[in-house]
């Protein structure tokens, strides 16, 4: 019975159709949407905790992240082109494999979209702080970290999850405007870095290329640990499909900027990161056994305290044109990525409303949640709650934990995406499909494996806590959902 609800997508598609969201969004604007999401804590902040984790090797982690992003996009393009409404996996998973399992996803997306925000809001706060610190209007600790790094709690985070939860209860359309100015200022960042790293790249830095090896489950280190950390680095094309029901022409619209901005963001990333290894060197810091510290412990912390070693950067990019003597250009980058940061913010927090939206139309959360505002036309409920959670938890947690466990519920979603286009393409092998996977039989299975061996090299913290949030999960869908679900009293979503 448990696993027999599941939700027509004749049905899914009419639902959206009542259209409670205004369709505003073309191709441009999406892939801008994507490119806001992707580029952000991962290639500013994480580069350096990749370093630490493969060394040069590294280059290899941004790969092998890259390619299984690119076939869990692969399958997530076909599946928002047939079921072109919000909720993403969420959605997809109803149409596929039934209510529960659309549940668990859902829930899992929370610790995808909710705590990947947070994480961004750290990251942004670590480069404010520095800049204020840099100008002589240095926070003191107790507000400049949260209780986990030795403070109390990190103002910064805070304030920017609000004012992001402000910008998106006043409506989707400014917040877009404002997330492409931003999205200009963070490429050409990036694109500023690479001229600059770039012809200062040597053969000698590259050696010993793998100094941690290549991983091992639940380690954290080696390439696979590594690669298994950069996938936040990508994280971030999927948001493009929750907005699917704001989207003009969706079935074109949706696979352009899920593949378009993943792909201009990998490019990015690999000329990046071969510059920051090349032109300053990325070796791990190694403990008195000699063997490679755990990033974020605090033996590494002790290790980094006067080290100038990319590996213990907490504004990578900046640091690396520093060593670099590019001193100014460094401040520059410093400023950009904080002035940029706050689009993935903007982007994840309106990705979690839409997808909390959805589950709220289809009884599974409580209907007051999807109230839409009279004047600014957005369910600006539920996005005051999320904003007050992206909010706490970046004032309470370290970047490091918050990145780890968001990656935990990310690459559950993609498996289970991968495998609804295979059991879709079983069970309704004549649906419409604007844009078909290529090779699906291929792409998909290893989708999903690349998917499981990264969340296995996952560090066991994030790991449990995914187990954990699973079970909280279950219990809360058992109590309300179960009973509430418009599916299973027969009431038409509205
Ligand atoms: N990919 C996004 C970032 O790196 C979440 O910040």
């Amino acid at each position: 019975m448990l696993f027999k609800r599941i939700k027509p997508i004749d049905q899914i598609i009419a639902t959206a159709e009542k259209k409670s969201l205004t369709r505003q969004l073309g191709a441009f604007q999406l892939t801008m949407l994507g490119i806001g999401a992707i580029i952000g804590t991962g290639i500013f902040v994480l580069t350096a905790e990749a370093g630490q984790k493969a060394g040069p090797g590294m280059m290899v982690s941004f790969v092998i992240a890259a390619v299984v992003c690119a076939l869990a996009a692969l399958a997530y393009a076909e599946l928002a082109s047939m079921v072109p409404v919000a909720g993403s996996a969420y959605t997809y998973t109803y149409g596929v494999l039934g209510e529960s399992a659309a549940w668990v996803v859902g829930w899992a997306l929370v610790l995808e979209y909710t705590i990947a925000a947070s994480t961004v809001c750290v990251g942004w706060a670590g480069y404010v702080n520095g800049l204020l610190a840099h100008a002589g209007y240095g926070l003191p600790t107790f507000l400049r970290v949260g209780p986990m790094d030795g403070g109390s709690f990190n103002l910064l985070a805070c304030l920017i999850g609000l004012a992001v939860t402000f910008l998106l209860v006043i409506g989707t359309s400014k917040s877009a405007k404002v997330n492409t100015v931003l999205v200009l200022i963070k490429i050409t960042a990036l694109i500023v870095f690479i001229f600059i790293a770039l012809p200062a790249v040597k053969d000698p830095n590259f050696k010993p290329f793998v100094p941690n090896g290549w991983g091992s489950p639940m380690g954290g280190l080696g390439v696979l640990g590594a690669a298994a950390s950069i996938v936040f680095a990508y994280i971030g094309f999927d948001a493009v499909s929750t907005a699917a029901e704001e989207t003009k022409n969706p079935n074109r619209n949706i696979p352009i900027g899920l593949i378009g901005s993943l792909g201009v963001c990998t490019v990015f990333y690999l000329l990046v990161s071969y510059a920051a290894v090349g032109s300053v060197g990325a070796q791990p810091m190694l403990g008195p056994d000699g063997a490679a510290l755990q990033p974020g412990t605090p033996e590494f912390a002790a290790a980094c305290q006067s080290s100038q070693a990319l590996v213990c950067s907490k504004e990578a990019l900046a640091h690396v044109l520093r060593l670099l003597h590019h001193d100014q250009l460094g401040n520059l980058i410093g400023f950009a990525a904080s002035i940029a940061l706050p689009s993935v913010i903007l982007t994840m927090t309106y990705g979690q409303t839409r997808i909390f939206f959805t589950m709220a139309r289809d009884g599974l959360l409580p209907g007051s949640l999807a109230k839409i505002h009279p004047r600014f036309h957005t369910p600006h409920v539920i996005t005051l709650i999320t904003g007050t959670f992206v909010s706490l938890f970046g004032a309470l947690f370290p970047v490091g934990i918050l990145a780890d466990i968001t990656n935990s519920g990310t690459l559950f979603a993609f498996m289970m995406v991968a495998l609804g286009v295979l059991i879709l393409r079983r069970t309704q092998p004549d649906r419409p499909r604007p844009f078909r996977t290529p090779l699906p039989w291929l792409v998909c299975p290893l989708a999903v494996i690349g998917c499981l061996l990264l969340f296995l090299n996952l560090s066991e913290k994030a790991i449990a806590t995914f187990f954990v949030w699973g079970t909280i999960g279950l219990v809360v869908y058992l109590l309300y959902g179960y009973r509430k679900s418009n599916l299973a009293r027969g009431i038409e979503s509205d």
